[in-house]
């Protein structure tokens, strides 16, 4: 008798485990077209470089088109039929915005969007605008502008809806709820907190996008549903760096207490700009992680020029699949996807590979913020293999054997779980104390330095 409940059980209990609604979406970003590339010339951002340049691109170049179009069709190769497509913007290259205009910017975006209309025809595509995605790029107007709506009369088929549409032309951001009911998305312009981005500094609200999104949310809080947070600028800090923080001071600190503030609508937040593969999270009042940012790694594999940058510069380009669950909306793993540029350049083919499983590699069930933060738990070991895996996919594994030492250590743990700017501060400075190595100390002084010495060449 016993054995036949037993036998119920586990013949019940089973297909239950395997039954999970699972669905996959992707994340695509920072593609950088460089329409200058040539490789038979080896020059790219119109200028000639020292060595020969690959067919799919090269450390020191924007993406050429055949890196672009090799990775969409990667996508669809890898996952043909994801329930989404997420794509955080940054489509132009990064060269002098006097080598660009309002028309040449355009024709970037549009073609873009072209080529991911054709290779993912039936997919909704939730798509952002970065900073590079105006002229002069950072500059965004928290208004209406030829910009915006040549845009959004090229994303019509994907907005589907006037609000959207409006909203996107209005000030570049937009809400729409999603095929599956219970779900929305939120796709903002965070450009407008960009500190290179001049025409908003003053601004308490540029184009009320705050207050819109405590209205959105308030509604999503009220309908019950769960909230897909979608932008191209995050807020707190580089982890790369060690004085680089994204957003203006007032508007890091509105938009983290706008996210806690209503943490449990969020399923989950996607960004980019940093070209790097990381996470943030945000703890509340009581320090619980609750809510989880997911920074994708970019396709362009330009290294960027950023002065003082702490390792590598540059990343292999990066391809990222989600997993979620359809009945939460909540993602449940990343299966990211890389390109080994240097591999590619020797051979001339590109072989999209799967970089990671996060729920293998790092040993975690889901990517709820709750699982998130026990993985830092075990970054902060003393050699911990959990942190070695993620400083390498930092860069999509451009260098696997880069170290990163105690204070390098420390600023990606900071940045992982200190948006405000005083507690990141107070995380490394406080972590740094407790340094206990002569290297460390040595590291501390030289990084620490650097900006004590600037501060005294500029004071005199
Ligand atoms: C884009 O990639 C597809 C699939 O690999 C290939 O058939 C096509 O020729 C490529 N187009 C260009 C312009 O590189
Ligand atoms: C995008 O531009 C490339 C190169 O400039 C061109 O070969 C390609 O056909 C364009 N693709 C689309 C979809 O417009
Ligand atoms: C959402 O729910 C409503 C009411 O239950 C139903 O009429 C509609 O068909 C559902 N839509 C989808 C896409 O499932
Ligand atoms: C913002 O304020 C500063 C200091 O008052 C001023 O120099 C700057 O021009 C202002 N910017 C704008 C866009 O109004
Ligand atoms: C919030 O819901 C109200 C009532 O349905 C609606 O009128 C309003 O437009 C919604 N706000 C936003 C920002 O979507
Ligand atoms: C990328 O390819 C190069 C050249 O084959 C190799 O040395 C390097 O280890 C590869 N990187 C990874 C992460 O496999
Ligand atoms: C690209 O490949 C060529 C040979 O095909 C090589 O000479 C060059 O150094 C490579 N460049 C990089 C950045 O790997
Ligand atoms: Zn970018």
């Amino acid at each position: 008798m016993y054995l036949l409940f037993s036998c119920i059980i586990l013949f019940l209990g089973v297909p239950s485990v395997g039954s999970q609604n699972t669905g996959s979406f992707w994340h695509v970003t920072d593609f950088h077209f460089d329409p200058s590339y040539t490789s038979s010339r080896n020059s790219c951002h119109t200028e000639a470089k020292q060595r020969p340049l690959g067919q799919y691109g090269d450390y020191l170049c924007d993406s050429p088109y055949a890196l672009i179009n090799s990775s969409m069709y990667a996508m669809r190769d890898i996952e043909d039929n994801p329930d989404f497509i997420i794509w955080t913007g940054d489509d132009t290259p990064h060269t002098s915005n006097d080598n660009l205009d309002e028309s040449k910017v355009l024709s970037m975006i549009l073609n873009l969007t072209h080529l991911l209309m054709e290779v993912f025809p039936n997919t909704p595509v939730y798509a952002a605008l970065g900073n590079h995605d105006y002229h002069p790029k950072h500059l965004m107007p928290p208004h209406s502008n030829p910009i915006y709506n040549a845009v959004a009369d090229s994303w019509k088929a994907w907005f589907r809806n006037d609000v959207a549409e409006q909203t996107f032309r209005n000030g570049g951001f937009y809400t729409l709820p999603m095929a599956r009911n219970g779900s929305r998305v939120v796709v903002l312009n965070t450009v407008y907190y960009y500190t290179n981005d001049k025409l908003t500094a003053n601004d308490s609200d540029p184009a009320g996008q705050l207050a819109w999104l405590d209205e959105v949310l308030t509604n999503a809080t009220l309908a019950k549903e769960k909230v897909h947070i979608v932008a191209h600028v995050p807020p707190g800090h580089f982890e790369r760096h060690r004085t680089k923080y994204w957003f203006y001071p007032q508007f890091n600190k509105k938009f983290q207490d706008l996210i806690v503030k209503f943490s449990s609508v969020i399923a989950g937040m996607y960004f980019a700009h940093e070209h790097t593969d990381n996470f943030r999270l945000f703890y509340n009042q009581q320090d619980n992680p609750v809510a989880a940012m997911f920074i994708a790694p970019a396709v362009t594999p330009w290294q960027t020029t950023l002065p003082n940058m702490i390792g590598s510069a540059a990343n292999n380009p990066g391809i990222r699949l989600f997993k979620y669950n359809r009945d939460t909306s909540l993602p449940t793993d990343i299966w990211q996807h890389y390109l080994n540029l240097t591999q590619t350049n020797m051979t001339n083919t590109a072989n999209w590979q799967l970089e990671y499983k996060a729920s293998e590699m790092y040993g975690i069930r889901d990517l709820s913020p709750q699982s998130l933060n026990q993985l830092v738990l075990k970054f902060k070991r003393q050699n911990s293999e959990e942190f070695r895996k993620y400083y390498q996919y930092n860069t999509a594994s451009i260098q696997p054997g880069e170290t990163c030492g105690e204070l390098c250590k420390k600023v990606h743990i900071c940045s992982i779980t200190k948006i405000d700017y005083d507690d990141f501060e107070k995380c490394v400075i406080g972590a740094v104390s407790a340094a206990t190595t002569v290297c460390d100390w040595m590291l501390t002084f030289v990084l620490l330095g650097i900006n004590a010495v600037i501060a005294l060449i500029a004071a005199n």
